[in-house]
């Protein structure tokens, strides 16, 4: 009897606390875009209702608020989400689809940027398996001069990009069809990026799927990318990179190095690649840069890598250059250290499995090759070939081609 009453009162408290805490989401203040005027039609411009609903979630300082976008097709032209905010934690929380205006002049302002999230602290953008970011790139595609080389190279606009944000997570969204790149990270904190599917067409120009950018502790995890450039690209200034179960193909792998630009310093450090399948893509694991550029690519690891029918599965290019006139022969390279590629499998569909391309004025150095089993897809009886100039490896275990 004394003991039911004294646990009595402790177990309806303990009720009491779990029905709080459970109940808590619902009480999370939520800005539903179609409260400011959104229409979801798919054809009305909702640029207006997003920027409203957004404006008054970060300027709320509720702990936690959600900018609510439901199942439903909106129509957006360029829009700057922008921080920093009073509430401690946003979550964008998308249902629907949100479709990018085709119309170009809606570009002419800034002419870099569809979708834009900048200097925001703890934002969670979750697109619970449903939600979908498309560009329309088709007709940006069309007008690249990568597509048809007599008309002048503009810059197109990236589709999302996440800016000067720290303590972020993008989750359970598909990307499609970007005008550029999927989506970008510049100057971001902690990120994790995950559950994410990213396609475009084979021969979409530029549709990287994610870039990374000056990001420091950045964690990609469980993404299946099908898109017309790299994979991922991790360039300039990043550090502390982790990209773990990802699926690539077609493509052009994933690619590390420095921005698409000459005589820019790479200083990218501490990727870890892990679990990753090419399949059909032009390049597997390329670190490619610029003569002329500066800076360092080191402590770079690959492992537990499937190659399905790859052109170069393994390239360094200290050579590389997208001109069509040679590039000038320069003194200066980015300095490359201290990669590992280990437990590699798989086919090649050129001979060349392992192409190191390496600068005469800096050699690729600290380079280890450890169990690679690489073969040719046409002849998988056949070792495929490796290519290697001013390079210091080292081999470990059995490496199938190696230098
Ligand atoms: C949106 O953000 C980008 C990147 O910071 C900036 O270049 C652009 O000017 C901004 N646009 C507007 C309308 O504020
Ligand atoms: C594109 O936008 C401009 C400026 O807002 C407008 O004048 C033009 O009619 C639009 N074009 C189309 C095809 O909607
Ligand atoms: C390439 O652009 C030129 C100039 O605008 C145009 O005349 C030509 O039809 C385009 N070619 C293709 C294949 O679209
Ligand atoms: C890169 O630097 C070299 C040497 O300093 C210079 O000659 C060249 O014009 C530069 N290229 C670009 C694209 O800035
Ligand atoms: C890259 O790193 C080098 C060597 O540490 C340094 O001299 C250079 O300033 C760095 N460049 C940038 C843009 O951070
Ligand atoms: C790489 O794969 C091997 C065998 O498939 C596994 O034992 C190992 O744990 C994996 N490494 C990592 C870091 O996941
Ligand atoms: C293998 O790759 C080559 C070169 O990219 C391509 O032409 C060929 O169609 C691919 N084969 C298969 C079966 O995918
Ligand atoms: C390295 O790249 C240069 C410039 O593209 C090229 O001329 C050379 O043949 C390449 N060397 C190897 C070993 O691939």
């Amino acid at each position: 009897m004394l003991m039911k009453i004294i646990t009595l009162p402790a177990t309806l408290l303990l009720i009491l606390i779990f029905l709080a805490s459970s109940a808590s989401p619902d009480h999370h203040r939520k800005f539903n875009v179609h409260d400011f005027g959104a229409k979801g039609d798919g054809i009305t411009d909702d640029s207006k209702a997003f920027n409203e609903a957004w404006k008054r979630a970060c300027n709320s300082w509720e702990k936690h608020v959600v900018v609510l976008v439901p199942n439903s097709k909106y129509m957006l032209k360029p829009v700057n989400f922008s921080g920093p905010c009073n509430s401690d934690q946003i979550t964008f929380k998308i249902k629907g689809k949100i479709v990018a205006s085709e119309n170009r002049s809606d570009y002419e302002k800034d002419t870099e940027h569809w979708l834009v999230f900048e200097e925001i602290h703890n934002l969670r953008v979750d697109g619970g398996g449903t939600g979908i970011f498309d560009g329309k790139g088709r007709v940006w595609w069309q007008t690249s001069c990568k597509v048809n080389r007599s008309l002048p190279c503009t810059s197109l606009p990236y589709a999302v990009t996440f800016i000067g944000c720290t303590k972020l997570r993008v989750e359970n969204l598909k990307f499609r069809n970007a005008q550029k790149m999927h989506l970008s990270f510049e100057r971001c904190e902690k990120v994790r990026a995950l559950n994410l599917r990213l396609t475009a067409p084979e021969h979409s120009p530029n549709t990287d799927g994610i870039h990374v950018e000056g990001t420091h502790n950045i964690n990609i995890r469980n993404c299946v990318m099908r898109t017309g450039d790299d994979c991922i690209s991790i360039v300039s200034g990043s550090k502390n990179v982790r990209a773990t179960d990802i699926t690539c193909g077609p493509g052009h792998g994933i690619s590390i190095g420095s921005l698409g630009a000459r005589n820019s310093s790479a200083n990218v450090s501490n990727v870890f690649v892990n679990r990753a399948i090419f399949s059909g893509t032009t390049n597997g694991l390329r670190i490619k840069t610029w003569q002329g550029g500066s800076g360092y690519a080191k402590k770079i690891r690959f492992e537990n890598i499937t190659m399905h029918n790859v052109t170069n599965p393994i390239i360094i290019d200290q050579y590389y250059c997208d001109q069509v006139e040679p590039c000038q022969e320069q003194v200066s390279a980015v300095q490359i250290s201290k990669v590992v590629y280990r437990s590699i499998q798989g086919t090649s569909s050129a001979g060349e499995a392992i192409r190191f391309n390496c600068s005469k004025h800096f050699p690729c150095q600290g380079i280890l090759l450890e169990d690679i089993n690489l073969k040719s897809y046409g002849d998988v009886r056949q070792s495929a070939k490796a290519s290697c100039s001013n390079v210091k490896f080292k081999i470990k275990g059995k490496a199938s081609p190696s230098c």
